[in-house]
């Protein structure tokens, strides 16, 4: 009998990679299509032959290694080249080709973003970013003086800035549950949330993913906890979606606002924003729409005159991300950080924020740190000595640097990583 890998393997013999690299931007993606779907696929996590072809999707720097896939990603040639060829032909005619012919191409884009959430497309609307969707909830929500917001201490700053300008601006009160780094105990972490509800209590807000650590929340059972008591609850999924998969009722939540140029590898400027059908009528959109529009969730994109070929091309994202797989790009991540992780706690120096042994924590995104090391210095040693980009993070409760490897990085990069961190960790290099 054929076994799943076998299958995998004459699926990849199908690819020859100089043919795919010659070829259009959108080869890897045509070949991607050929594979058996993403769950029945075998484990090509570590599969190099397999990722060697993926990798030909990006024109990337390979001078540098880049493991800050996180702030914002590169987009597959793919993207780009849809990116381009809907800008050029909308300087055609613009009057005429942005309202009539391109704007109605994003229908199938909303289906699209719908289809992996899980959800109906009368439920998605297309924004420019995550603070984008969550501004529109956050600011968009009725609510009275008094009235309270549950967030926690790892939720992202922009979203906390905006409910502090309610707390200013209306007398709205915001309350913050921490959140214990590693987080072991999901369960403690709900009850925790679940304590700090009172009769004011009308929304918590809560990331999925936390940007800091990659910690992945335990949302279903938090939006779960809230509905049992009537409670809504904004979910920040801007590091989450299509890091690994899920839908919308897994979550279970009302609101869900996320950047589709992290994990999606959409163009610079995409988010999508989910609310649940039933709750539209009730939302405010942060740019007026007329009262015709008050249950429609188009009403949040009526943000006036923008280029419509930069939501088009998401259209080439998703096929891509789709015929990859979630899960596949999930089970690589987690291998990723597996080759430089395993080498690094060995050493008692080096300490991780994330709790790396169970991976219902932890997927594309993980905090190190080195003892007695200034992140911000490490950060700046890795580029300028071995040109690995990193991001340094310094919160109130821990430090130390986020590592977000890609579809696109190779095995040898996460080596030559480890190598680094190793000679800081083990004393044989000064980054001062
Ligand atoms: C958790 C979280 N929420 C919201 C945002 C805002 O995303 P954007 O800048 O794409 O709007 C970010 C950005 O990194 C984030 O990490």
């Amino acid at each position: 009998m054929t076994s799943r890998r076998d299958l995998m393997r004459t699926a990849l013999a199908a690819a020859p990679i100089t043919m795919l690299s010659a070829a259009s931007a959108r080869a890897v993606t045509s070949w991607l299509q050929t594979l058996p779907p993403d769950k029945t696929a075998g484990n090509v996590a570590a599969d190099e032959d397999f990722w060697r072809t993926v990798q030909e999707a990006f024109a990337v720097d390979r001078t540098v290694v880049n493991l800050n896939n996180g702030g914002v990603s590169p987009s597959p040639r793919a993207v780009q080249d849809a990116l381009r060829r809907f800008t050029e032909e909308t300087n055609r005619l613009p009057a005429k080709i942005l309202w009539q012919e391109m704007e109605p191409k994003q229908e199938s884009v909303r289906q699209g973003l719908a289809s992996l959430f899980g959800v109906a497309p009368t439920e998605v609307a297309i924004t420019r970013n995550a603070s984008e969707s969550l501004q529109n909830i956050q600011f968009g929500m009725t609510l009275q003086k008094g009235d309270e917001v549950l967030t926690t201490t790892h939720d992202y700053p922009r979203m906390l800035t905006t409910w502090e300008q309610r707390v200013r601006r209306d007398g709205i009160v915001l309350k913050k549950v921490p959140v214990p780094t590693p987080l072991k105990d999901a369960a403690a972490l709900v009850r925790s949330i679940e304590e700090a509800i009172t009769s004011r209590t009308k929304v918590i807000h809560v990331s999925h993913v936390v940007f800091l650590t990659g910690q992945i929340m335990p949302v279903g059972e938090i939006c779960r906890m809230a509905r049992r008591r009537g409670i809504p609850c904004i979910v920040d999924g801007a590091h989450s979606f299509a890091q690994f998969p899920f839908t919308r009722d897994e979550l279970d939540c009302d609101f869900f606002g996320t950047s589709l140029h992290k994990w999606l590898c959409g163009p610079i400027g995409t988010g999508m924003l989910y609310i649940r059908k039933d709750r539209i009528a009730d939302i405010w959109p942060l740019m007026a729409a007329p009262a015709t529009m008050d249950a429609d969730i188009k009403k949040f994109e009526e943000i006036g005159t923008h280029p419509a070929a930069i939501h088009n091309a998401l259209g080439e994202a998703i096929d891509f991300n789709v015929s990859l797989g979630l899960d596949r790009k999930a089970a690589r991540y987690r291998y990723l950080h597996s080759i430089w992780t395993e080498r690094l706690q060995r050493n008692e120096r080096v300490s991780f924020m994330t709790d790396i042994t169970n991976p219902a924590n932890q997927c594309a995104l993980v905090l190190v740190h080195i003892k007695d090391t200034d992140p911000g210095k490490l950060s700046t040693w890795l580029y300028d000595k071995h040109r690995i980009l990193t991001v340094a993070i310094a919160h109130e409760d821990f430090k130390g640097l986020r590592i977000a490897p890609s579809v696109y990085t190779t095995r040898r990069d996460m080596e030559r990583f480890a190598d680094a961190m190793e000679s800081v960790a083990n004393g044989t290099a000064k980054i001062d």
